[in-house]
């Protein structure tokens, strides 16, 4: 492995990712690396790709102490060969947690991820980072982790909705939104916190998306909307270079709804009780990404009908 002290690519920043061995950190981290950043990944577990030029550091971030050191270690063993001792990154971008209820049970979920996001996030400001980007998620709407069939109070769900979950994930990420927001304030830096959609991983194109075509109500709890989870890596780059905006929130969703027709006909059709409040794209996804689109450039490549055949 090559020297990753410091970045060799113009514009390439040093990152430090956290639960980058999970689903979604397996596909941002090689797109991160193919846009020249270097990249130590904070796990529980190891990376899954052993030929992939990332380094996992084991480090439990729930523990502070931990996550204090690890935020100024060297990003691989190379480290050692350098005259410079261990600097915190440039940049820290935070995906590990239970990445939904029932992994464990509903007060190891939420005491888990709030600790781990607030650690994460302390950390980072406290070493002179000035770029965090956080994972909140889709379920913060309120109906992903609902008891029953629950409805939206209107779409699109955009980021100025007034999210009110009723389960013990979705709160955690509200509160580790509510942390970013604290901490972006004290510190004047950026914190981004991404509202990921449903993860695809290029697999599960040929084989989930012919059920969720044929069976749309069965999609209602992701609001027929998804994230590719290469696309949610090229997010992640248009967050790192796009700075000054202190706390944010984005929904990270791909462009276009999960069904068959256009927006406005399926919703018309299927769910004509809940409020449109402005004119969305013929194909817009309910869980809106415009604010991606409009404040960071996000264009989308992995759109599901390249993959699925109709
Ligand atoms: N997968 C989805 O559809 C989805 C949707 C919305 C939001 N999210 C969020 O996106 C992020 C990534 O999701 P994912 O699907 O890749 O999750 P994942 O479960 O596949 O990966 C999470 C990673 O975090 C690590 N981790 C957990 N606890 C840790 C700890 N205490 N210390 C260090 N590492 C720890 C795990 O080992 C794992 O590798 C999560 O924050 C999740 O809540 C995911």
């Amino acid at each position: 492995m090559e020297d990753n002290t410091i970045p060799t690519a113009p514009g390439g920043k040093r990152i430090v990712f956290t639960g980058g061995s999970g689903k979604a950190g397996r596909h941002v981290i090689p797109y991160l690396l193919a846009q020249g950043h270097k990249v130590l990944n904070l796990d529980l577990m190891p990376f899954p790709d052993p030929s992939a030029d990332v380094y996992t550091l084991k480090c439990d971030l729930t523990q502070s102490g931990q996550v204090f050191n690890a935020l100024t270690s060297h990003f691989n063993m190379s480290g050692y060969l350098n005259d410079g001792l261990p600097q915190p990154p440039d940049v820290v971008i935070h995906f590990a947690a239970y990445a939904r209820n029932m992994l464990v049970p509903d007060n190891e979920c939420f005491q888990g991820n709030v600790a781990s996001t607030y650690n994460v996030i302390e950390a980072a400001c406290k070493l002179g980072v000035r770029k965090i980007i956080i994972a909140s998620s889709e379920t913060t709407y309120g109906v992903c982790f609902a008891q029953g069939d629950a409805n939206y109070h209107s779409f699109p769900l955009e980021e100025d909705y007034d999210v009110d979950p009723e389960d013990s994930y979705a709160l955690s990420k509200i509160c580790g939104e509510r942390t970013a927001r604290t901490f972006a304030r004290r510190y004047d830096v950026d914190i981004y916190a991404l509202r990921i959609g449903n993860v695809i991983e290029p697999h599960e194109y040929e084989r989930d998306f012919p059920g969720y075509l044929s069976a749309p109500r069965t999609r209602k709890r992701n609001a027929w909307s998804y994230i590719d989870a290469r696309d949610l890596g090229q997010m992640c780059d248009l967050a790192i270079k796009k700075s000054g905006l202190g706390f944010q929130v984005f929904n990270a969703t791909n462009d276009t709804i999960t069904v068959h027709g256009t927006t406005k006909d399926f919703l018309a059709k299927e769910y004509p009780e809940i409020k449109i409040t402005r004119e969305m794209g013929e194909y817009e996804a309910p869980l809106s990404n415009r604010k991606m689109r409009e404040v960071l450039g996000y264009k989308d490549v992995h759109g599901w009908r390249k993959y699925v055949k109709s």
